[in-house]
């Protein structure tokens, strides 16, 4: 048996040595997904928190260890990593995509009167340097070029670290170095022989975790052939990250070999989790832990609440001000990829489309869509506006729970049966019913807290 740890996504911002300043930071610190301002002590309470767990020693950290690569970021992490190594853990890192310089997106630092500044951040060969001692060092095997490495965990449990940043950029995936798959079928053939049970961690997701999670480019290179290359060679789990969301699932081999994608949301961003994983023959058990207590000001609040206040928050403030405010709109629209430039020229219809979402209930809507006696009674005053911002939120936290016995399916489903056919173009789905079950409710494993077989050879 053993239990491990597995914390992702940290991005860590080092505000207290780049002290950053102004209304960009501001902006930053209010609008970015991930609690920016506060992940410094977000980090150091998780850490604090795996050193009261004196039975467990693995910790896996998997990528975007910093916020976007800033140097100062780097060289201030491995001071609070070897925290968990004299407290007694082993601490396993991968590099990734936010943590590698030359590839966007680069380092920022922030300034009163300049604002937003590209700063300086860390190559491939410095950031192996700098993190060697977190699971290269004593590395069965160590593939340089990637920072990709193969480790024990335990006499009998062997850990393939497989590195899958700024590589690939070029042909629009993040994925494996040639020499890298070379490397990795070598260490597989070793795996097998030496009758280990075989783990995999790395950063980009082997599945998409939701029906929303489309981008080709944010899913692992080549994904279907590295899942069963994986799984044929008896790697059954893998843990990744990168997609700040909660999800479990699994992909099965054409030969039959299955392997599960445990996919773990962002440290900093709601629902900020910490994952146990506790190995034996039979069962892989995943729970899912949560910091409890924080040295920053959380208004009264727990963690944890605060936390969702914070990713709600930047939802509500679009959904708001183009219904009231479509100046503000336009400033925060750069947030989610639309320039201030084309969001004013589009202020006609985002404001009346804003307007109509603010007024409209589940009821108002089923009578516009002919369908209000479809509505279920205790979901005809429920506003839409609060209904989406509940699905967005649940589709980071994992577990979504609106199965077809709530009101909340019933009510949603019978306005999206009406609009079908648009619904059909809009979202470019074959089934956009599956595609619309799959964003409101999860029908697999558990997202956050499950058991989960070890495949039998
Ligand atoms: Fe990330």
């Amino acid at each position: 048996m053993l239990s491990f740890y597995q914390i992702t996504d940290l991005h860590y911002y080092a505000a207290d040595i780049l002290k950053p300043k102004g209304d960009a930071w501001e902006y930053r610190a209010k609008y970015d997904q991930k609690c920016v301002a506060e992940s410094g002590a977000i980090l150091d309470a998780a850490i604090d928190k795996l050193l009261t767990d004196k039975e467990t020693e693995v910790v896996l950290i998997s990528g975007d260890l910093v916020s976007d690569g800033e140097k100062e970021g780097h060289y201030a992490l491995p001071e609070k990593l070897r925290r968990l190594t004299a407290g007694g853990k082993r601490v396993f890192v991968l590099t990734a995509t936010h943590d590698v310089a030359p590839y966007p997106p680069y380092p920022k630092t922030y300034f009163a009167d300049r604002g937003e500044v590209q700063s300086e951040g860390l190559r491939k060969p410095e950031l192996l340097e700098l993190y060697w001692e977190f699971g290269p060092k004593d590395a069965l095997s160590v593939h340089r070029e990637s920072f990709s490495y193969v480790t024990k965990l335990a006499e009998h449990i062997r850990l393939f670290a497989l590195n899958d940043d700024g590589v690939g950029w070029e042909r629009g995936f993040h994925g494996y170095l040639e020499s890298e798959l070379q490397w990795l079928k070598e260490q597989l053939e070793e795996g097998q022989k030496s009758g280990d049970t075989l783990l995999a961690m790395g950063h980009h997701p082997l599945l998409p975790p939701s029906p929303v999670y489309s981008p080709a480019d944010e899913i692992l290179g080549d994904h279907e052939k590295i899942a069963a290359l994986l799984a044929d060679a008896g790697v059954h789990f893998m843990f990744t990250g990168h997609t700040h969301m909660q999800n479990i699932s699994y992909f099965d081999s054409p030969r039959g070999n299955r392997i599960f994608d445990i996919n773990t949301a962002s440290l900093i961003g709601y629902p900020s989790p910490i994952r146990k994983m506790t190995l034996t023959e039979e069962t892989l058990t995943v729970e899912t832990q949560h910091i409890d207590k924080l040295n920053w000001d959380l208004g009264g609040k727990s963690y944890l609440e605060y936390s969702k206040g914070h990713f709600e928050f930047m939802l509500r403030d679009i959904l708001d001000s183009a219904a009231h405010d479509i100046r503000h709109f336009c400033e925060i629209s750069q947030g989610f990829s639309l320039s201030k430039e084309k969001a004013w020229k589009l202020r006609v219809p985002i404001s009346a489309a804003g307007k109509l979402m603010d007024r409209l209930t589940f009821q108002k809507a089923g009578r516009l869509l002919l369908c209000a006696k479809k509505i279920p009674p205790e979901m005809r005053e429920r506003r839409l506006c609060d209904f989406v911002i509940d699905v967005v939120r649940n589709i980071y936290a994992g577990d979504e729970p609106y199965t077809p016995d709530t009101p909340e399916y019933v009510a949603f489903m019978a306005l999206a049966n009406r609009l079908m056919p648009i619904l059909r173009r809009v979202l470019k789905a074959s089934d956009p019913k599956a595609f619309l079950e799959g964003v409101l409710y999860n029908s697999g494993y558990p997202d956050n807290d499950a058991v989960l077989p070890v495949p039998k050879k």
